[in-house]
Parts: C-alpha cells; structure tokens; sequence
C-alpha cells in the first residue's frame, strides 16, 4: 500500500489575498495535501497548511463511502476563513480561553491576543491553525501516517519559549484514526493541543446534527461565566441537559432553559471525563448517527472534553460538495485539559517546564451498527 501524496490537489496562482494569516510565499509554496488510505475503507486527507484533516471517508452500515468531516475545497479557503469556525485543524498552542488573555509563571506576567470578546482563544491571531507544519509521511505493516512538526518561537502569540511540537496522525485497518501530541520547551510556558474537526456522521453538509446520538463518559461539567471561562465548580451533570452518560440525542435538551445553555448558545463546553486512572486512554465519548449507522468512538488521555455542536454555523460557510453548513451542521469533540487552566489552580496544571515532555494521544475510532 503506498503513501499517495497528492502535490497537485491544490493548485494556486500566486499568492491570494490573505486576512490575518500573513504567509510567506515559500511557505504558501510548501503548502501539500497528503492522503492517508486503509484497507477497510477509510480514507484521510490532511493539510500541513494548520495541520488540518480536510476530509474522512468512512463507510456507512451498507458500506458506502461518505465524507463526515466539514471543510473546504481549497487552501485559500481556510486561509481566507472569515468567521474561523477552525474546520478541522490543530488548536495550540492554547485550545480554548484563557481569560482576558493573561497569565503569570514564576511571577511574570504574560498578555495574548484577545480575541473572543474579554478572552483569548484558540492560540491567539495565528495560531496553530494558521501556520505551515513541516510534513513527514511514513508507513508501516497495516498502518500510514504523516507526522507534522513545527517550531513556535520564544514569545510567538505572547507565549514564552520556544516550543517544539510534533502532531501524528496514524490510520490503520481497524478504522482507528490517532493523532499523537509531543511537545517540548526550553522555558516554562503553557500548552493544550486539540483537534477541532467538525462531524457530521450523516455526511459534511447533510443538514444539522440534532439526531445523532451522544454519550459522554463524564459525570461532571465545568460550567462557565457568560464568556465561556469556567466559573471553577466541576459541577455535577446530573438532572441537567448536559448529562450524556446515557446516549441521547443532542437536541434533546438543547432548547431547554439552562443558563448554561443561554451561555453557550447551546453546547459549547468542557466535560470531565470519568477516568479510572490518571494516564491511560479511557473512553472519552460515543456518537451514533442511525440512518447511516455511523459510530464514533474517542479515547484520549486527557482530562477533558469540549462538546462544541456548531451553534456559530449559519448556513453563510458553504463546504465541499457546495451544501450550506447551517447551524449545528456539525459538531466538534475537542480533547483537552479544561479551559483557562493557567488561571485556575484547582485544573489540572497546563504547565510544561524545560525538561519534561508533553505527551497526550486521543483516538477516533469508526464502526457501523445496523
Ligand atoms: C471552540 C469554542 C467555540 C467556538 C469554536 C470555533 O469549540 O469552544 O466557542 O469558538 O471553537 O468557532
């Protein structure tokens, strides 16, 4: 089985007019698709252009081949993004907020872009979403991967120290799509990776996600302020719509009249996975889409979960095959320590020093169920 690596998929006649995202020409120039291909019908396709999946193909319970993952067809369309819904990409090198954009380590104080309202997100104007990855294709017995480095320097974002980060992507035949996290410093900083792709298991662009069915291995929340910054409490889900622990369909309770979801403008947080142990992958969430049968299934070392279900999609953004994405068209499980962990001594610690290695793995695994 050969690594395809399609050069020629994107094709660009020199440089577009780009917004905030200001590449340099050899960088645009180094901007690939690559193709990753099992033997039980799965296909992947990613970009070093923010590392991010562009499409999945999965069969469904008749074994037809359909894309579930939202995006665009072109590069520029990402780059150009007007209201960066991140189809997709790799978030860093803080996913999620951080209030008002401030942190302090060993006393200094550090200022980020802010970005989302009062608050930073997603790693500030150009994150790790926004930059070209150094590519690395590599196969073995029953498995393709591409592995995707990049350097974010000393202060990049605000940020301090020069940040060596590495994102794998591995498939194999048993429809298992990883993506190992590594990361080391040279100075105290803080960091949490995420993948931010949109699902749709009924296909990108078929219409909203409300029927699918969820479960989330998570008794407790992070509730947040009306900006999205956890208050603290790890609040029980319990006798609230935000409790997946049984699989139920996400617009179950979605209308309900929860401050939370007045907040969130439906669901948009962090869960705390129910782990057995600190370290280990443990299954994080189920997603079942029955009239094509789809399942998903994420396991992941991290702590947490974002449950984001498209609730900013307004039916504007049009994807590959042309169909708008309407609100909740799709919907993100994003694996991650909690939000505003810097701010926050009672989450679990962001921070990584010199010295020690940043480590985290979630898988996405696909089946049927007829
Ligand atoms: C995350 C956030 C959402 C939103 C999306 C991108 O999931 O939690 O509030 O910003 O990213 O649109």
């Amino acid at each position: 089985m050969k690594l395809q690596i399609l050069f020629l998929m994107m094709i660009f006649l020199g440089v577009p007019q780009m917004s905030s995202a200001a590449i340099k020409t050899e960088d645009f120039d180094s901007i690939k698709l690559y193709t990753l291909k099992n033997n039980s019908g799965m296909t992947v396709k990613i970009t070093n252009y923010g590392a991010i999946i562009t499409s999945i193909i999965v069969p469904d319970k008749n074994g037809k081949a359909g894309d579930i993952a939202l995006g665009y067809n072109r590069v520029e369309d990402y780059i150009n993004a007007v209201d960066k819904p991140y189809f997709g990409a790799i978030v860093g090198r803080y996913g999620n907020r951080i209030a008002k954009g401030q942190f302090e380590i060993d006393g200094e104080t550090y200022s980020l872009a802010v970005n989302n309202g009062e608050n930073h997100l997603h790693g500030g104007t150009i994150g790790f979403d926004k930059v070209v990855w150094n590519a690395e294709p590599m196969e073995g017995n029953g498995w393709q991967a591409l592995k995707l480095t990049y350097l974010a320097k000393d202060m990049e974002e605000g940020y301090p120290g020069n940040l060596e980060v590495s994102v794998t992507y591995t498939l194999n035949n048993k429809n298992e799509l990883k993506v190992d996290y590594l990361a080391t410093t040279d100075k105290a900083t803080h960091i949490n990776l995420t993948q931010h792709t949109y699902f749709n298991l009924k296909g990108e662009g078929e219409g909203t996600i409300l029927d699918h069915e969820l479960m989330l291995n998570a008794s407790k929340y992070t509730p947040t302020d009306s900006g999205a910054i956890p208050t603290g409490e790890l609040a029980e889900v319990k006798e609230t719509p935000f409790d997946f622990t049984k699989a139920k369909t996400i617009g179950k309770e979605i209308d309900e009249d929860h401050q939370q979801l007045i907040y969130g403008l439906g669901y948009d947080h962090n869960w705390v996975i129910d782990r057995e142990d600190e370290e280990g992958l443990t299954l994080a969430a189920r997603v079942h889409e029955p009239t094509t049968g789809r399942v998903m299934e994420i396991e992941t070392t991290e702590p947490g979960i974002q449950f984001y279900c498209g609730n900013f999609l307004d039916g504007r953004l049009k994807g590959k095959s042309g169909k708008p994405y309407v609100k909740r068209g799709g919907f993100c499980l994003e694996t991650q320590h909690y939000p505003d962990s810097p701010n926050q001594p009672n989450f679990p610690s962001t921070l990584l020093k010199p010295g020690e290695e940043y480590e985290t793995t979630t898988v996405f695994r696909f089946s049927t169920k007829k």
